[in-house]
């Protein structure tokens, strides 16, 4: 499942590249991606997926409200019923982004969630290359689970 927050065009692209890189590893139907926005989580959707990767934004030095509110809503239920699950994050942030990296981690952290990597920080002016560093996340994501890495 990917989760990712789409406030803009370029955080839209981004979420657009994480769902086709899933889609395009794919070939043969055997991994189905659900791509959300964290309004539209709810808990039994991370319940019943085998991997998750969270794309959120920076605001105000924090994750954005939206996710915020996810982790708000579903944490409790997601408490010692998603112990080891798998997760990619990455962070669209004008400027820095180190609050959110920090609050993620620290709820995976919580949660007893396996960071597959670390959490990709796209910081600063908009690049193309932000999209192919998602999709590579999302790759690593979809082989590893694939391939029974996960
Ligand atoms: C109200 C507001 C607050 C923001 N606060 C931060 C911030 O604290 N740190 C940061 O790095 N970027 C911040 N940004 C920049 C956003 O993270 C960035 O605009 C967003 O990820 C969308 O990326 P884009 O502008 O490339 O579409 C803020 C943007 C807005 C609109």
């Amino acid at each position: 499942m990917i989760i990712a927050h789409r406030p803009s065009p370029n955080t839209a692209a981004l979420a657009d590249a994480a769902l086709a890189a899933c889609q395009n590893y794919d070939s043969d139907g055997d991994i189905e991606t659900l791509c959300l926005t964290p309004f539209d989580v709810t808990a039994i959707d991370l319940l019943n997926a085998d991997a998750v990767v969270i794309g959120t934004t920076e605001n105000i030095g924090y994750m954005a409200g939206a996710t915020k509110d996810m982790f708000d809503r579903c944490y409790n239920d997601w408490l010692d019923q998603t112990e080891a699950k798998p997760v990619g994050i990455y962070i669209r942030a004008g400027l820095d982004g180190t609050a959110t990296k920090r609050a993620l981690t620290s709820i995976c952290l919580g949660l007893k969630w396996r960071l597959i990597a670390e959490p990709l920080v796209l910081k600063g002016n908009w690049e193309d290359r932000f999209c192919e560093d998602v999709a590579d996340l999302c790759l690593g994501m979809a082989a590893g689970l694939d391939i029974g890495i996960f």
